[in-house]
């Protein structure tokens, strides 16, 4: 873990306007700084930055954050990389805090996984040169399979012998732990009856990035349709199959080098294709990929092409990642090899130089494909079409990074042809997707109004209309209050009071509708109490909880500001904040006295339906009264300060 005080110096020194301005062009406007949102498409700009306040936020498509943020989107990294990134620009010493017991464990097992991984490693490769039944068939089958000595040996690939005891016995004779070599997916323990996992196959070691063996793969020989062809390591503290690409330490030199990365489905291919000269290859190991996959790739190349024999599952596999792809900023292309060949046979037959030919002639570049197959699919159904365009929509609103801005518009223009629909139609649909995106941040926050719409009455479409724009009010009130209190609740409300204290004391523990302002409000009483401090704005805004710090930078007073010619020429003052922050602070108090009561009437009123007696009835009645009275007087003051 990076420590507290690194990530403070790098808080303190990074310059949100030197960081975001690297990358995006920036004018002053105002107090801000306003440039075009390297997030979506745009032409007018909308992404503005407050340097005072160290956060960004993008007024088209809804991005906001600090300067952590900015990296974590921009470069897509992680929130750790992201400082680490910010260190190096600023020579910040990055810092570790010392490790957590659990954290030691988890460090300590894959260690000793990575040994047992050595170990086993060594054992199937001896085992397939210099025993008497690994030459005989795991050597021979190899050998079959047109695999040159070198090649083997560069792959490291072994045998198991069919004897189910013999890898067991010699690990636990070498010292190795029985429950670690289970884990390592090597051997099973039946009522301590330790047998080998992968007799009788031929082993393919999966490899890191940096050649660390991370598991197996050990294919059956006799085509036997009781077990599986390929068992594979199990998932373990070491072996995370999702992370991981088969060959990409002996591929990652060519991926870079050539500026394209294949993928291809099988260990075979890999192999073939590299012991043929085609080396910038690997393999999914049969799944779509993901996320973690797509970004191992990214880091050497923007150009992934798919190999795949001509058969259905594999492009529906491909065609699943491939929205995860683009927003990775891949440029997708996709091969179908001619029928009943995959990248194994056909480089065979053709040798690397037709292999590679074959490829550069026959790229399809995966939208169109997906737009041309799924088009031949809808055949003029006009619904399968209206889902269709709404599908490619949504796949082009997903590139959003700034080098693809062109790419974005050519594929509107290209995809708007083949679907013979208005181009300009296409693109505020697509620009619509980007903006929904954006809103679906808080998708927690909006399942709970989503709830509580629900339980209102559902018979009565008013009344829920009316929830439904009562609990939108809920939202930018409670945003509001937030807002009043992060900014300014140092400052003092009256003589006697801050602003603080007084929304502590007239609004106590209510009870707010949205679960991430509530969050936030008792983030900021708890660090206030510990610290008998005022909180400051940088404590949320660069809080090490996500959820707090997107909450923080959503509630923030951040105006898309005017020129500052605009007062001058329109001779209009517009009122400062602080001008207007008692009446903001009353306002947003009688609020959510007036829901008080709203529900205190509600309850009122249940209680109604099923009276104890009679005199219990008439108090309630006149409680009742009370109430309204005391609404309607506070809501004529609401009136008044809405008027002005
Ligand atoms: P293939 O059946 O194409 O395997 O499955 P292959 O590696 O090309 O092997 P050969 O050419 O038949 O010898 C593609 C990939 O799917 C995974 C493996 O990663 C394999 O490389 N797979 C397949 C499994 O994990 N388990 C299986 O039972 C089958
Ligand atoms: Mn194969």
């Amino acid at each position: 873990m990076i420590s507290r005080s690194t990530i403070q110096k790098v808080n303190d020194t990074a310059d949100i306007l030197d960081v975001v301005g690297a990358f995006v062009k920036l004018k002053k406007r105002g107090a801000n700084y306003l440039g075009n949102c390297p997030f979506h498409n745009e032409k007018t700009p909308s992404f503005t930055v407050s340097p005072s306040k160290g956060i960004y936020k993008c007024f088209g498509c809804g991005k906001a954050g600090n300067v952590i943020t900015f990296i974590q989107e921009h470069e897509k990294l992680t929130y750790p990389e992201s400082i680490i990134w910010l260190a190096k620009r600023y020579h910040i010493e990055v810092e570790e805090t010392a490790v957590s017991q659990e954290v030691k464990e988890l460090q300590q097992t894959e260690e000793s996984l990575r040994i047992i991984n050595t170990f086993a490693t060594d054992y199937f490769k001896n085992t397939l040169h210099h025993t008497e039944e690994g030459q005989l068939i795991g050597l021979s089958y190899f050998q079959e399979r047109g695999f040159r000595k070198e090649t083997i040996e560069k792959f490291q690939l072994g045998y198991c012998l069919s004897h189910q005891d013999k890898l067991p016995q010699e690990a636990i004779q070498k010292g190795y732990n029985k429950d670690l070599l289970v884990k390592a997916g090597l051997i099973y323990d039946r009522n301590n009856n330790l047998q080998s996992v992968y007799y009788g196959r031929v082993i393919f070691p999966i490899h890191n990035q940096s050649g660390k063996v991370l598991g197996f793969g050990a294919r059956i020989l006799k085509s036997n349709e009781k077990s599986p062809k390929y068992i594979n390591t199990p998932e373990n503290e070491l072996y995370h199959k999702s992370k991981t690409l088969y060959g990409i330490y002996y591929s990652r030199g060519a991926i870079s080098k050539q500026d394209e990365c294949y993928l291809v489905e099988g260990y075979t291919d890999v192999i073939s294709l590299h012991q043929a000269g085609v080396e910038n290859v690997v393999a999914s190991s049969g799944t779509s990929l993901t996320e973690e996959q797509l970004k191992l790739i990214k880091r050497l190349t923007s150009n992934l092409t798919i190999l795949y024999d001509g058969d259905a599952a594999g492009i529906k596999a491909a065609l699943r990642g491939l929205d995860m792809a683009i927003e990775q900023g891949l440029n997708v292309q996709v091969v179908l090899l001619p029928d009943n060949h995959d990248p194994d046979s056909y480089v065979k037959e053709t040798g690397a130089a037709g292999f590679i030919n074959y490829v550069s002639q026959n790229k399809k570049d995966i939208i169109l494909f997906k737009l041309e197959a799924s088009l031949k699919e809808a055949n003029n159904d006009s619904l399968k079409k209206t889902a269709l365009i709404n599908d490619i929509a949504e796949t082009l609103s997903k590139i959003n990074k700034l080098e693809d801005f062109t790419k974005q518009d050519d594929y509107i223009r290209r995809c708007s042809q083949l679907l013979q629909i208005d181009e300009a139609g296409l693109i505020s649909l697509v620009n619509k997707k980007i903006r929904e995106k954006a809103s679906k941040r808080d998708e927690s926050n909006r399942e709970e109004l989503e709830n509580l719409e629900k339980q209102a009455s559902p018979e009565n479409t008013h009344e829920q209309n009316e929830v439904s724009s009562l609990l939108q009010k809920d939202y930018l009130q409670e945003k509001g209050l937030l807002r009043i209190l992060l900014e300014y609740g140092d400052r003092p409300y009256d003589e006697k009071s801050t602003i603080a204290e007084y929304i502590k004391y007239k609004i106590g523990d209510t009870d707010f509708t949205n679960v991430e302002w509530k969050n936030l409000y008792h983030a900021y009483l708890i660090e206030w109490s510990n610290t008998a401090q005022y909180p400051t704005l940088q404590s949320f805004t660069y809080n090490d909880n996500e959820k707090l710090r997107t909450s923080a930078i959503e509630a923030l007073y951040f105006p898309y500001e005017l020129s500052e010619n605009w007062e001058k020429e329109h001779h209009i003052s517009t009122p400062t904040r602080e001008m207007t922050l008692r009446e903001d602070v009353d306002h947003t108090v009688t609020y959510f006295i007036l829901r008080k009561i709203k529900a205190t009437y509600y309850e009122l009123l249940e209680s109604l339906r099923d009276p104890e007696n009679e005199q219990e009835e008439q108090l309630t009645q006149l409680a009742m009264l009370d109430l309204k009275q005391n609404e309607s007087e506070l809501l004529s003051y609401l009136k008044v300060v809405a008027i002005r």
